[in-house]
């Protein structure tokens, strides 16, 4: 079977940090975001993929290549202008055969079982499934509703409590797909064309479109909040990944200074460097970024090559894009990014 992997959103909700690399190549613990979707796919034997790219399809091209060295076959397609998420499968149409196809969007960290949501798809007959995931309160999300038999019912975008029904479970589209030839067929060629808001409601109306619910692992890395978050859950093991999960993660030729803490749900890339009695906690910092003696963050996302100085204090919510410069004793808090270069004195 082969799998599609969106991948060529701007990534809006994650600048600055994707101002210089594309959301799936956003370092999640040892490796890019989207080698754990790969790693997701070989556990289930899926080991042919295509990247559908558009925004910065270079960053994945040049670190991916052909996917020999990671035991798999990877192709790409480049949208010609944005396609959205049903244009972007359409338009690897030409690379797929008569077999269903498994869709992942590219910012979705899951351990699903697709080995059971395919199974269970060939056995429904459906000519499209979507894994559903619980959640506590759908008002931001598209609530999906079932018939008996998982049949989907409708898509209830943004639903106010009046349209909620009494005791209903809360499930919403988890951005993961088999899909049939057919359903594929249906998308217009070479226009954006959303799968969520134009296709799948009209496959639904046909009664070709079917629900997976999971109770499975499922995160989506889309925002600040959620990114930190999903490096907390891979080190801390609340999710199966070939991550190491022993706590701290402190990559290759970083140096920490006498005296310096790093706590156990925080991350430092390839060199960083962690200066005399610094104090980490609940933050990634990028690779090469230098943090000044004395500095203390917390629950902070820090990009490649930022330089901290002395005694700094980066709060909550924070988020410094790649190369800025942070002046000794300088408070940055969590109310707006530091761009991109910055020099925050
Ligand atoms: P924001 O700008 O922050 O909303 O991010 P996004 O557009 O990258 O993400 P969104 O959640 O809207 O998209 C879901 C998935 O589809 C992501 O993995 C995107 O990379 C991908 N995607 C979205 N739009 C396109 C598109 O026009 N073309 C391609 N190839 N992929 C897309």
């Amino acid at each position: 079977m082969r799998a599609i992997i969106l991948v060529g959103g701007e990534g809006r909700r994650l600048r600055p940090l994707t101002d210089t690399r594309p959301k799936p190549m956003m370092p999640l613990v040892d490796r890019p975001f989207v080698a754990h979707q790969l790693d997701l796919l070989r556990r289930h034997g899926i080991r042919d993929v295509i990247f559908s790219c558009g925004y910065r399809p270079d960053a994945l091209r040049d670190h991916f290549g052909d996917g020999a060295a990671f035991g798999m076959r990877l192709r790409y397609v480049v949208d010609p202008q944005p396609l959205g998420t049903a244009g972007a499968v359409a338009n690897a149409i030409d690379l797929l055969d008569d077999d269903p196809v498994l869709v992942l969007n590219g910012d979705i960290l899951t351990d699903l079982d697709l080995t059971s949501m395919i199974t269970r798809h060939r056995d429904l007959g459906a000519h499209g499934t979507i894994a559903l995931t619980p959640v506590e309160d759908p008002s931001a999300f598209g609530l999906v509703r079932l018939r008996p038999g998982d049949a989907v019912e409708e898509f209830v975008e943004k639903p106010r409590g009046d349209q909620l029904r009494p005791g209903e479970p809360f499930r919403i589209n988890a951005g993961t797909y088999v899909l049939e030839r057919e359903l594929i067929e249906m998308i217009p060629r070479g226009v954006a064309c959303s799968i969520e808001r134009e296709i799948f409601p009209a496959a639904a109306e046909a009664g070709h479109l079917f629900g997976y619910p999971s109770g499975s692992y499922w995160r989506d890395i889309g925002t600040p909040a959620s990114y930190l978050a999903a490096s907390h859950d891979v080190l801390a093991g609340r999710i199966e990944t070939d991550a190491p999960a022993d706590g701290a993660y402190v990559g290759p030729s970083v140096r920490l200074g006498r005296r310096a803490q790093v706590d156990e749900l925080s991350c430092l890339g390839a060199a960083a460097a962690v200066g005399y009695g610094a104090r980490i906690e609940t933050s990634v910092v990028g690779s090469r970024a230098l943090v000044g003696e004395g500095a203390c963050l917390s629950g902070a996302i820090v990009g490649a090559r930022v330089s901290i100085g002395a005694g700094a204090s980066i709060e909550e919510g924070a988020v410094i894009g790649d190369g800025a410069s942070i002046g000794a004793g300088v408070r940055i808090d969590g109310r707006a990014p530091v761009p991109t270069g910055a020099r925050v004195e």
